[in-house]
């Protein structure tokens, strides 16, 4: 279901160099409240790169980024000095993400990664913890993160995986964990880098009712990175295209999947040269 609401992310003329390459060049869009966006392209198109830039881990080359219409990232322009806000802060803001590659306590339980990542938000003081008294912000605070945990661990299918160190968890499982994790700081926007990946065709279709719901039941916004076009295409409200760092189309699954342009930078060949593989086969 498509929501229009307000603009929630904006990212103007984007570019990243790392030294001579342009990893993402003059890249423009803008997310709205809601929506669930995927960004899709060939390996090496430049996804990630623009995660680490929207979350503060990357400093842009040129170009802005806005959230909730503040400047989080720029690049020096006309006489103005670059802005990088830093990560925390941006976590902070209410954009979290889970990671391409997997970041878990790997030694540490189900429940114990969750409820530290609940932690973040915590505000007590140093030696709260160390008295321990009735009623004081840090009682409560515990007892109301250890609750947090719970339910996300719920919402999540892992209640049952509670006590499990998560390195022995099956893959698909600890990709939900990251998605607790990210949602334990109540963001406003969610970013999620290859989620399915790893994933079996049982695994990623709970996913995508997974990702709808969280969307829903959080009123949050959805920006997501997956190769895997069934879940993309069965989630997404709208998609942006990239190629080699490079803008390519953006629009509904049904315009993405029905452009030559984009299956020819999938497939890397050219539309004759389709047709003449189909003939061959018949
Ligand atoms: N820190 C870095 N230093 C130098 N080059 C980098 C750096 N990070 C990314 N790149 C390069 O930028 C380009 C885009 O990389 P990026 O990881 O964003 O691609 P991607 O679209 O996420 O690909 P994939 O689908 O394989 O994950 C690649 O050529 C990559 O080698
Ligand atoms: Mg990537």
């Amino acid at each position: 279901m498509k929501r229009e609401g307000g603009e929630v992310l904006k990212l103007e003329h984007v570019t990243k160099q790392f030294g001579g390459l342009t990893a993402v060049g003059d890249v423009t869009f803008d997310i709205r409240e809601g929506e669930i966006f995927g960004l899709i392209g060939p390996n090496g198109a430049g996804k990630t790169t623009i995660f680490n830039l929207i979350n503060g881990v990357y400093a842009l080359s040129a170009g802005k980024i806005l959230f909730y219409g503040k400047t989080i990232g720029a690049g020096a322009a006309e006489g103005k000095k670059a802005l990088q806000l830093k990560p925390f802060r941006i976590a902070q803001m209410g954009i979290t993400r889970t990671f391409q590659n997997i970041r878990l306590f790997k030694n540490l339980t189900v429940y114990d990664n969750v409820l530290i990542a609940c932690h973040r938000s915590a505000n007590y003081g140093l030696f709260e913890p160390l008295l321990r008294l009735k009623g004081t912000r840090f009682v409560k605070q515990e007892k109301a993160l250890k609750h947090k945990a719970e339910e996300l661990l719920d919402l999540m299918g892992l209640a049952f995986y509670r006590d499990v160190v998560s390195v022995n968890l099956p893959y698909g499982l600890q990709r939900k964990l990251e998605i607790a994790r990210a949602l334990a700081l109540s963001p406003k926007l969610l970013l999620l880098d290859e989620p399915a990946a790893g994933m079996n065709p049982e695994e990623t279709d709970s996913l995508m009712q997974m990702i709808r719901s969280i969307r829903d039941d959080f009123h949050l916004t959805v920006l997501i990175i997956e190769h895997h076009m069934d879940l993309i295409m069965g989630v997404c409200d709208r998609i942006h295209v990239l190629n080699f760092g490079k803008s390519l189309l953006e629009g509904t699954p049904g315009q993405v999947q029905n452009s030559p342009a984009v299956i020819e930078a999938y497939l890397g060949v050219q539309d004759g040269e389709r047709c003449a593989v189909k003939e061959g086969e018949q």
